[in-house]
């Protein structure tokens, strides 16, 4: 199955598995243009860095960029993923280092979604070893339930209940992130 419809669409079978609409393409691009306002102020006269998270902040970090009237630098970490499952292995790996020297800079850490909140937890640390000049993190979505580890999230785009979401650069098993709105699994049970 090679064809996938990027636009909005009444559900998504992915295998059995059902997928509703759970927040549009305009709902996300609204609520970046509000998060772009708010970091633009907090970073004025400053030249803030935007560090993604690879792979699945690679569509947040480029409309939020684009919502930020300042000179801005990006760069990206890259963690290992979740393999093909839905529930996350409980380990980490660094997959890329930054290549940008961040030493005494403003770093913005921009991620996709947080759900147990371990990879957070492991950015948090492997920050230890630089020296930012403030640190601060921005993640669109944050399964509020679902956060085990102690970590604080300076802004939020929505916080979710804990359902497994595809699209806009949210995956499963690589595949969806090119979905221009986000859709969420529906439970056994639910309509
Ligand atoms: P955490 O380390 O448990 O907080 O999970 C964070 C990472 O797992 C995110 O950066 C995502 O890549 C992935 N992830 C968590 N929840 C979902 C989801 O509902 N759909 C797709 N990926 C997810
Ligand atoms: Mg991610």
């Amino acid at each position: 199955m090679s064809e996938l419809k990027t636009t909005a669409q009444e559900f998504l079978m992915v295998g059995n598995e059902k997928f509703v609409p759970f927040l549009s393409e305009e709902k996300i691009q609204k609520r970046i243009v509000e998060l772009g306002k708010l970091l633009t102020t907090e970073y004025r006269g400053k030249f803030p860095i935007f560090i993604g998270i690879l792979n699945g902040a690679f569509l947040f970090l480029s409309d939020l960029i684009r919502n930020i009237q300042l000179n801005c630098e990006i760069d990206f970490f890259k963690l290992s993923s979740y393999g093909d499952e839905k529930i996350s292995s409980g380990k980490v790996k660094l997959l890329k280092e930054l290549n940008a020297d961040i030493n005494d800079r403003h770093v913005v850490i921009v991620e996709d979604i947080v759900d147990s909140g371990l990879s957070i937890k492991y950015i948090e640390n492997l920050m230890t070893n630089y020296n930012p000049a403030s640190l601060k993190v921005v993640s669109l979505l944050y399964k509020e339930k679902a956060v085990k580890y102690d970590v604080k999230i300076d802004y939020i785009g929505f916080k979710i209940p804990n359902k497994f979401v595809i699209g806009y650069g949210l995956d499963y098993a690589q595949k969806y992130r090119n979905l221009r709105s986000i859709y969420a699994l529906n439970e056994e049970g639910e309509k």
